[in-house]
């Protein structure tokens, strides 16, 4: 299992391209199921997730090429509907194959997804929503056993916003008998996405970028092409990682109304932002961060994907600053690692409360989940000394070559490969 080892004390500066979007990779890789042929996913970022997803989707019959960022998805001979637990273990987002196979060829048996370091990750609303679409759903031996002759259209309302569960019933509901409406669904720019996609697959969806998605199911749908949007949370670490350093730098192929709430914060804790199309600059030289509040939110609320490296910002912050998270109630891993480097960090329920310090000290941190992760390294270009981040395959999950991505904007950080713990 690789680390990496990083000096702090560089103020970042310089370019880099931001990648595309893991969450919307996730969803549009297997929205491909709902058709026959071939269709091209461009701006696919190259990251372990994406290969997690290649290889279940290839054992399901697809055949894919991956060329750069263009991953092209040939799902004209699907052979099987099963996702094994051996596929399904290694991530949650796999249940997004439970909708498409079951519109599609009118069954699926999906491993239940395991929980993941931060605790329970339910799909009661993935399953009470194909359920309304007339699905008969058992469990049985830790599988999800889906049949449905046809889906037929209904009114489904989320009693909470769910991005996986919005984007599972979306792509049933395209192939589904009549008309489904899906109120309290999710914004997320990754679902606007996958919508788009659909679209241009020949699917009937209006109501984008709005709560209340409306569906006119059709017969069939047809191969297609889609951008894949720009990665709204590596935008923001890497800005994050500007602030904390009192750096400089430029991220290119960004789209910054996703990150609007983000940008605002990190005016109002001191940074000086200038965005023109998909530029986004962040200038923090010499400022003392302010302590700013945060509470996550479904979108556009300030993202639960970026607490945890907000924590990290916080921790060197001028005073005290609470970090609520509304989402995941004890995503919170990262807490432990970061009091190794020296932050000052109290919990109270789903409340992180951070009194900022003038330096951290560099220490052996363990990663326990993606972002978490990212808020350890955040932490180690500041920190004084070198910071060891251990089990750095978390991050691989979620970003491609951060370390890379680092060097290139300065930073002392070193990827060692292959170290056992
Ligand atoms: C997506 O997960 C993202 N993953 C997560 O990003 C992100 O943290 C999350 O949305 C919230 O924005 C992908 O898109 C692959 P949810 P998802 O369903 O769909 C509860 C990352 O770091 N819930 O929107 O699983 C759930 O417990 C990952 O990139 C139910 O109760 O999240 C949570 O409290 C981590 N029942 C809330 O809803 C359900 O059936 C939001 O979860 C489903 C969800």
């Amino acid at each position: 299992m690789d680390k990496f080892i990083i000096n702090g004390g560089t103020k970042l500066s310089g370019k880099v391209k931001i990648d595309g979007a893991k969450n919307a990779s996730l969803a549009l890789m297997p929205a491909t199921l709902l058709t026959n042929g071939k269709s091209i996913l461009r701006n696919t970022p190259r990251l372990r997730d994406v290969n997690t997803m290649i290889s279940l989707l290839e054992f399901f019959g697809v055949e894919t090429t991956f060329t750069d960022h263009t991953l092209t998805l040939d799902t004209s001979n699907i052979k099987s509907q099963n996702a094994p637990y051996e596929h399904v273990k290694k991530m949650r987002a796999s249940v997004y194959v439970l909708g498409p196979l079951l519109a599609k060829y009118g069954r699926a048996k999906v491993s239940l997804p395991g929980g993941c370091a931060w605790g329970p990750r339910p799909i009661n609303l993935h399953i009470e929503g194909l359920k309304k679409l007339g699905a008969e759903i058992e469990l049985e031996e830790g599988y999800i056993i889906a049949k449905a002759k046809k889906l037929v259209g209904a009114e489904i309302n989320f009693e909470k916003s769910s991005v996986g569960a919005t984007g599972n019933i979306l792509m049933a509901a395209t192939l589904a008998k009549g008309t489904t409406i899906i109120n309290n669904a999710a914004k997320e720019p990754e679902i606007n996405n996958l919508a788009q996609f659909l679209n241009k697959m020949g699917a009937r969806i209006s109501g984008i970028n709005t709560s209340k998605l409306i569906i006119e199911g059709v017969n069939e749908l047809s191969p297609a092409t889609i951008d894949t949007i720009p990665d709204r949370i590596e935008a923001g670490t890497l800005l994050i990682a500007g602030a904390i350093t009192k750096g400089k730098i430029e991220l290119q192929n960004c789209n910054f109304e996703h990150i609007n709430i983000l940008i605002n914060k990190l005016k109002e804790s001191g940074c000086k932002l200038f965005v023109n199309n998909d530029l986004i600059t962040l200038d923090a030289s010499n400022i003392d961060i302010n302590p700013i509040d945060i509470s996550t939110a479904v979108y556009p609320g300030f993202p639960t994907d970026m607490q945890a490296q907000w924590i990290a910002l916080m921790s060197v912050a001028k005073g005290v600053a609470n970090v609520t998270d509304n989402i995941y109630l004890d995503r919170f891993n990262h807490v432990p690692e970061l009091l190794r480097l020296g932050a000052s960090i109290k919990m109270i329920e789903n409340t992180a409360i951070i009194t900022g310090i003038k330096k951290l000290k560099g220490a052996k941190v363990m990663s326990t989940d993606l972002r978490a992760s990212a808020s350890l390294v955040l932490a180690g270009l500041v920190a004084d000394g070198t910071t060891e981040v251990l089990r750095v395959y978390h991050l691989d999950r979620g970003y491609q070559l951060i370390d890379e991505k680092l060097k290139m904007l300065g930073a002392d950080i070193k990827r060692v490969e292959g170290t056992e713990y």
